[in-house]
């Protein structure tokens, strides 16, 4: 039963519009954006929740958007175990993450599995703002690389990203989880990769030039950014190389109503 079904007739009826249409599950979690014309109902919709989904055992709100060099963003507790830490599973692996002080998207699942799906046999790779470690782990149930290096600069983020390794039971031999910023970590990497992956749209085209210098020649990078046409796309790339090709452009998400986040698949 829906949210808006089960609450009718239990708020005034001109107070249904502004329910939550969606929300976010990460393991036993959920998070829901809340309009201010339905506030003082939170704990009445928290507590619906639970009833309609057993599966989720905690409720909070977003109380900021996602900001900050760590992207991470503010939650208010609303009802059931008030604990942020939590296990999610996706794509075959298992994310153990506290989804207040580490960024982490569901809505990014299917994003993350296109990729796994185009890594070929022993490919080298570079995740770029890995985080807890969501792409990597979810490139290493789902492929077969030669390695993945990941660099993340977000202490808590990396503390789970190491937990996650155990919890995925990945051969420590084809991960290398490095804590730091890119500037400084990837200047001591001594070696270039087939595939480079950028999660970071807010910023991803000032990082550019550091993962140019570290692809391979015919390597391909997955830059993601936010853009209003597909054409901006093609003039920013050509203020950092000549040398490229556009794959494809995958929208995975949106921004505003102009503004979508993509994936850009370059070939170098
Ligand atoms: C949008 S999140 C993506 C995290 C993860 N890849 C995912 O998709 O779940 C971007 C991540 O980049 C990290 N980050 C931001 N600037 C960084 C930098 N200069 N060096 C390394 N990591 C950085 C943030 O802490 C954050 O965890």
């Amino acid at each position: 039963m829906r949210l808006k079904e089960y609450l009718k007739n239990k708020i005034p009826e001109n107070k249904l519009q502004y329910l939550p249409s969606s929300f976010d599950i990460i393991g036993q979690i959920c998070i829901i954006e809340l309009k201010p014309e339905i506030k003082k109902y939170s704990k009445l919709i928290g507590n619906s929740i639970l009833k309609l989904n057993p599966n989720i055992k905690s409720v909070f709100k977003k109380s900021s958007a996602v900001k900050g060099k760590y992207r991470t963003h503010k939650l208010t507790y609303i009802v059931g175990i008030n604990n942020k830490e939590t296990i999610h599973k996706e794509n075959k692996a298992l994310f153990k993450l506290d989804v207040e002080k580490c960024y982490f998207s569901p809505r990014l699942s299917n994003e993350r599995l296109r990729i796994s799906r185009l890594i070929k046999k022993n490919e080298s790779i570079l995740v770029m703002f890995s985080g807890i470690g969501s792409y990597n782990f979810v490139i290493l149930k789902n492929s077969s690389p030669k390695e993945v290096y990941c660099i993340e600069v977000n202490k808590t983020a990396h503390k789970y990203a190491l937990e996650n390794l155990k919890l995925n039971k990945i051969n420590e031999n084809k991960i290398k989880l490095y804590n730091g910023d890119v500037k400084k970590i990837m200047p001591k990497i001594n070696k270039k990769f087939d595939r480079i992956i950028m999660p970071l749209p807010k910023e991803s085209f000032f990082f550019l030039n550091l993962a140019l210098k570290k692809i391979k020649k015919k390597g391909t990078i997955h830059l993601y950014t936010f853009i209003e046409e597909e054409n901006e796309v093609e003039e920013k790339m050509k203020k950092y190389t000549k040398k490229f090709r556009i794959l494809k452009i995958t929208k995975c998400g949106v921004y505003s109503s102009r503004i979508s986040r993509v994936c850009v698949d370059v070939k170098i």
